[in-house]
């Protein structure tokens, strides 16, 4: 297990290029290998969660090829995938298993899907539940966990009230209603990311979307000339990965960054909303669209930020940027609180825990509670470099590294390498607009 050492930072300056979106990479990759054709998909992101949707697409029949950061994914329809011998394997991904376990549950063979560690201790009933109630046959340890065994066949369209707000349990819905009798349709209690929709559409799929009610006609319903269209697409950066720089930018008054390429959907943005009402300096570029998704440059200057309370519908949508706000806690003015987060302990680690316990590490004060945690502000100067044990979590990793470049003192990133869950190149990317 490889660490980093991080150390104290004078300020950032000069360019990054995030690697393609994660979230848009998974369901182009999922829905080309449902298309017909060859369809083209760059700036794939180089997260090893991709790699392990686009093996498992592989294992299903469609043939992938990825060359530099491009996908080529051949398809063979929505009834064209096959059966595999062997459980499908996730990886660390849950959205490579969420999702996959909507389309699985609608086709006409039976499939075990499996992950590391950290994705088998993830609850799967969010999902398994609804795909039950469309009449799969799913099978899951202690009925919430993975590995998974789904006997998929014939399903009916049911209308989905969304307990969690959760774009992995929408989407997997979806999915699978492609593959249902009727329409089916979800409604969230909170906005999420609507990558699958746009996504949907974008190859050929009819779906409607009326507030937070999203309906998608199923191929199963008299609707048999249905079918996906194989698409040439570029995906835009990683807003969420892009975080980390634009935190790091912040924290240094004279800092000056440039983040190309990057996706500025509004499920996504609410986290530059919220830089924005702290006090960050940010402006947005060069704004375009692509494939009904949108993409921009941020610059970045440094500022003092004020911190505040995140809290109620602001957090599904900021869900993935909560470690970073966090460990930013201690150099903002009034400290950061985050509420209603208990999504938190349920991701790739309880990151409330995990938060708690390295900002402890580096001298801050921390309350932990049960669905968030309050981080003391004004602590600048105070803070120390410590050893940072990110618990396999890709987001604690990289948000500790940033948190480490304004502290006294290096910092220590055991198992740093587990940044390549969504940013295999982060630190090599993190040194040359650092100066130390
Ligand atoms: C994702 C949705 C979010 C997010 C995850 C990616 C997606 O999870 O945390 O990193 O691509 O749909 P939930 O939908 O479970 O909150």
């Amino acid at each position: 297990m490889k660490k980093r050492t991080i150390r104290p930072a004078k300020t950032l300056s000069g360019g990054v290029e995030p690697p393609g979106d994660k979230s848009i990479s998974h369901r182009y990759a999922m829905l080309a290998a449902l298309a017909e054709g060859t369809s083209e998909l760059r700036h794939f992101a180089a997260a090893a969660d991709c790699r392990s949707t686009l093996e498992c697409m592989k294992a299903l029949g469609a043939e992938v090829k990825f060359d530099k950061d491009t996908a080529r994914i051949t398809g063979h329809g929505l009834r064209g995938l096959k059966s595999t011998r062997r459980a499908l394997d996730a990886g660390n991904s849950g959205t490579t298993m969420r999702l996959l376990a909507g389309i699985l549950a609608g086709q006409a063979f039976s499939s075990q899907l499996t992950g590391d560690s950290s994705l088998q201790k993830r609850p799967m009933k969010r999902v398994v539940g609804p795909l039950r109630e469309m009449g799969a046959d799913i099978r899951a340890r202690e009925d919430n966990f993975a590995p998974l065994e789904i006997r998929g066949g014939l399903l009916h369209a049911i209308d989905f009230q969304m307990p969690v707000a959760s774009a992995q349990v929408k989407s997997a819905v979806l999915l699978a209603g492609l593959f249902a009798e009727g329409e089916t349709s979800v409604t969230e209690p909170a906005r999420t990311r609507d990558h699958t929709e746009i996504a949907l559409e974008e190859f050929g799929a009819t779906i409607e979307n009326h507030g937070k009610t999203i309906r998608v006609r199923g191929i199963a319903s008299g609707n048999g000339s249905a079918r996906l269209e194989a698409r040439s697409l570029d995906i835009p950066g990683d807003l969420s990965s892009a975080v980390f720089f634009i935190a790091a930018a912040c924290m240094f008054p004279d800092a000056n960054l440039l983040i190309h390429n990057v996706g500025l959907n509004p499920t996504r943005t609410a986290i530059l909303d919220l830089f924005a009402a702290m006090g960050a300096s940010l402006q947005m570029l060069s704004v375009r669209s692509a494939h009904g998704e949108i993409v921009g440059d941020v610059a970045v200057k440094g500022a003092t930020l004020k911190g505040g309370v995140i809290e109620g519908p602001q957090i599904p949508l900021v869900i993935d940027e909560l470690p970073m706000l966090a460990a930013l806690g201690p150099y903002t003015e009034q400290g950061i609180e985050i509420r209603d987060a208990k999504e938190l302990r349920v991701k790739e680690s309880d990151r409330i825990a995990a938060l708690a316990e390295n900002l402890r590490r580096m001298g801050a004060t921390v309350a932990e509670r049960p669905d968030g945690l309050r981080v003391e502000g004004r602590q600048a100067g105070k803070l120390r470099g410590a050893e940072i044990e990110p618990r396999g979590d890709h987001r604690i990793a990289m948000a500790f590294a940033v948190a480490a470049l304004a502290a006294k003192g290096p910092t220590v990133i055991r198992d740093a390498e587990c940044a390549g869950v969504s940013y295999p190149t982060f630190f090599d990317e993190f040194e040359p607009v650092t100066e130390t």
